[in-house]
């Protein structure tokens, strides 16, 4: 089978990220991890896109070379993403030489073609802003305000992509293949998008204009449209083109591509990814199984409001991670959303989510059992000499959790996926409750039945901390350092069967895995 292969948007380097950047790597790691947790070989692509001309006004603002404004910020993401556990094979960063490369040779094709062509365009132009503007920027009177400065008109000449020849193959290829883009409904955006379309794609920037960005191989006074350059990094770093390019350490292209998943926020789905993308890859010869798939996230938002800089309401994920450690917001943006949904970002459920999820149901459950097998039995289990309906109930619980679990995750219901680990949780830490063994343990008649309940306890968790590992591989990784248990090299999903732990297992030491939090949730 070929490698699962996983991208995620690539984040503007203009500004350091923000909780939604955050958010969807996490998802895009979470689904890798779950993959190679059920034996597949995955390849996950992440990175930044660092071209274009905000990019080039930010760093003229602070009196840096642009390269030197990306590489600041850039770091900014790499260090997030250390510290959030996201574990990518591939980086793709746009001024990669490689990346340019690649750009540069398909340009050159879309040329050979006939796909390209040159015209002049008359328009309203800001000098200020240096960008044209369109009848969308003027004000109710007709004229456009004086944020745009001076305004001329002005003739320019520019690279067009002709992508009109392609809206009916691809409206056709939509119609035809509803699993393109994930949710399902979204597929209805890009048909209205495409509906009375005719128009082609700009695909360049004059020189004088824009010089951070990659020059048109065959037009030297240009520099390429910063989203051709951007979208083209889910082939270019996965190996397209390598030979002919001279790239090297890059995947075997014909073994990775198509991509199983570019994973996208739904503000960049029309026209980028659904109307763009698929009609560059057709351009370029790829046929309509050589298509990508598309996963369509929603939006974190603030009290229902776009998070932006302008609002000042952007939250800084290294803040959050340092108060309720990467795996506790981890969990946070995981269990609070539905895929392909908005959710509001709320402090007081993140605080509620750590202190009364995490520490109070998961990780007390953990301490208690780990606690009470080693004050009554040195932490050694004993399985198999007893059992009644109340053990067999709770293996069922963990047995019904597993398909569940299974096919929420395949079909990126992550949250649901996690609460099917949950309902482990649930009937655990109820089993304790009912069984009570600090009863049991002052009895000796219940001796079997006390080593019973230990071993179900042990065995329901290192059930769970396999399933949430794709969700919090660090606690998960610590919870099973205390059971005494790791999964072996090449263990699998399949492989996760009940009694794992064998008779006479000695666990580990108890520490809580997730220490409560003394805090308030902040004032809203
Ligand atoms: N550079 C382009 C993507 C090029 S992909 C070939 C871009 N960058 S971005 O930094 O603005 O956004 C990166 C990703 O973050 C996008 O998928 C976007 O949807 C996502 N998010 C940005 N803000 C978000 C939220 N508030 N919530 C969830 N995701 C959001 O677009």
């Amino acid at each position: 089978m070929k490698p699962y292969y996983i991208t995620t948007a690539i984040d503007y380097t203009n500004a350091p990220p923000h909780i939604g950047h955050a958010y969807e790597k996490v998802l895009a790691d979470v689904m890798a991890r779950f993959q190679r947790l059920t034996g597949r070989e995955v390849f996950f692509l992440t990175g930044v896109d660092q071209h274009g001309q905000k990019v080039q006004k930010s760093a003229e603002k602070v009196g840096l070379t642009p390269q030197a404004f990306v590489d600041g910020i850039t770091e900014h993401f790499t260090s997030l993403w250390d510290k959030l556990n996201v574990r990518y094979d591939g980086w793709a960063a746009t001024t990669d030489p490689r990346h340019k490369r690649v750009v540069q040779a398909m340009l050159q094709k879309l040329h050979d073609c006939g796909q390209l062509y040159k015209k002049g365009h008359t328009g309203f132009y800001s000098v200020r802003q240096e960008q044209f503007l369109t009848d969308k920027e003027r004000g109710p009177d007709g004229s456009f305000g004086s944020e745009w400065g001076e305004v001329v008109e002005l003739e320019e000449e520019n690279w067009y992509f002709k992508l009109s020849d392609h809206v009916e193959w691809l409206k056709g290829y939509i119609q035809s293949h509803p699993d393109f883009i994930f949710p399902a409904h979204r597929a209805h955006d890009v048909l209205n998008a495409l509906e009375g379309k005719d128009l082609d794609l700009c695909i360049s920037r004059p020189i004088e204009r824009l010089t951070w960005g990659i020059p048109l191989p065959f037009d030297e006074k240009f520099v390429n449209f910063v989203w051709f350059d951007a979208l083209t990094n889910y082939i270019s770093f996965a190996g397209y083109l390598a030979e002919e390019c001279g790239n090297e350490g890059l995947p075997d292209f014909s073994k990775l591509w198509p991509s199983e998943a570019h994973v996208i926020g739904k503000d960049i789905l029309v026209p980028a990814h659904a109307v763009y993308w698929p009609i560059m890859l057709h351009a370029l010869g790829f046929s309509d199984d050589q298509m990508p798939r598309l996963i369509v996230h929603g939006w974190w938002n603030m009290k229902g409001a776009k998070i932006s800089k302008s609002l000042g309401n952007v939250i800084d994920p290294n803040v959050l991670a340092d108060t309720f450690t990467a795996d506790g917001l981890r969990y946070y943006v995981m269990r609070d959303i539905a895929t392909g949904y908005d959710s509001d970002f709320s402090d007081e459920r993140l605080v509620m989510s750590y202190n009364k999820e995490l520490a109070g149901g998961l990780g007390n459950l953990l301490n208690r059992s780990i606690n009470m097998a080693q004050k009554y039995r040195s932490g050694v289990l004993a399985a198999g000499g007893y059992d009644d309906a109340e053990n067999a109930a709770l293996r069922q619980t963990v047995a019904e959790a597993l398909p569940v679990y299974l096919e929420k995750m395949e079909s990126w219901a992550i949250h649901e996926g996690i609460a099917a680990a949950w309902k482990i949780v649930a009937h655990a830490n109820a089993f304790v409750d009912s069984t009570k063994p600090f009863s049991l343990a002052k009895d000796p008649a219940q001796a079997a039945r006390l080593d019973s309940v230990l071993y179900h306890l042990a065995e329901a968790w290192v059930h769970l901390s396999v399933l949430l590992n794709p969700i919090m591989p660090d606690a998960m990784a610590t919870a099973r350092a205390q059971i005494g248990w790791d999964m072996p090299p090449g263990f699998v999903l399949s492989d996760l069967k009940w009694g794992m732990l064998s008779n006479g297992h000695q666990l580990g030491s108890p520490a809580p895995l997730f220490p409560r939090l003394e805090i308030a949730a902040p004032a809203a």
